[in-house]
């Protein structure tokens, strides 16, 4: 049986002040049984972030990784780094990276290995975009992403990612996906998994869904058999609103 799992994406938000605060508040919180939390923060807040919640079942996430282990990369992290913190997870290829950071379908594959390699769960996005949606080309496109990230990374790995579908057109927008158009997109990857891996491994690997996820919309979305999970960028930032979405089952 999959488990939900609902990441928090801060992105570029956030000052040190606020992170304690947040943290303050959201530790004070019971958390259900039945789901993963996973809060994805800015480097600087990952040491404090992994200490704050270290006796807790939050899992604390980097949102980028360098697909070296070390070297000479100016400003670069590696996974070596982060779990040498006590960091489990990472956001790989998300779209604002691909879009403003020139994150191609090839680094994304590497920095998949390395988050392998040295023992960093990934959380590896794929989405169309809005011109792709109406042109029809959703699907392909998705199929493209998914089949080069994941190229020559072996079974073994692969039943321990975590697959964020995020439409650009939805992230940040206000307007997510309907629940039907996320499920379809959802099964589609599951099924390209169950081609990849076969179909045993495809049923363990947790698919999200991201993109204007908020307490009003989580409910119906994390109901549909495919999305097994969220990937919450706005709405996590205050821990009032990214609970309710935890607790979406009382909504
Ligand atoms: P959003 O972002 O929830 O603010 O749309 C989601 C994401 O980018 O992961």
């Amino acid at each position: 049986m999959r488990k939900k799992f609902i990441a928090g994406n801060w992105k570029m938000y956030k000052t040190f002040e606020e992170t304690l605060s947040f943290s303050e508040e959201f530790k004070k919180s019971e958390l259900p049984e039945d789901v993963k939390v996973g809060l994805m923060v800015p480097y600087p807040y990952l040491d404090y972030m992994v200490k704050a919640f270290k006796d807790t079942k939050v899992l604390i996430g980097a949102q980028n990784i360098h697909f070296e282990s070390e070297g000479a990369f100016t400003g670069e992290v590696s996974c070596k780094m982060l779990k040498s913190l006590g960091v489990t997870h990472a956001i790989i290829g998300h779209s604002e990276r691909r879009q403003y950071f020139c994150e191609t379908d090839d680094s994304v594959n590497l920095k998949l290995k390395a988050a392998f390699k040295d023992g960093i769960f990934p959380i590896f996005c794929v989405g169309e975009n809005l011109t792709q949606r109406e042109e029809n080309d959703a699907f392909p496109v998705v199929e493209k992403q998914i089949r080069k990230g994941l190229y020559e990374i072996p079974e073994e790995y692969g039943r321990n990612l975590t697959i964020a579908y995020e439409p650009v057109w939805a992230i940040g927008t206000g307007v997510n996906a309907t629940k039907e158009e996320a499920n379809e997109m959802c099964s589609f990857i599951r099924n390209l998994l169950a081609d990849i891996y076969g179909k045993e491994t495809a049923d363990e690997i947790i698919i999200q869904y991201g993109g204007s996820v908020k307490p009003e919309n989580s409910k119906e979305l994390l109901s549909m058999e495919d999305i097994d999970g969220a990937l919450v960028g706005g709405a996590s930032l205050k821990a009032d609103t990214f609970l309710s979405i935890i607790n979406y089952k009382k909504l």
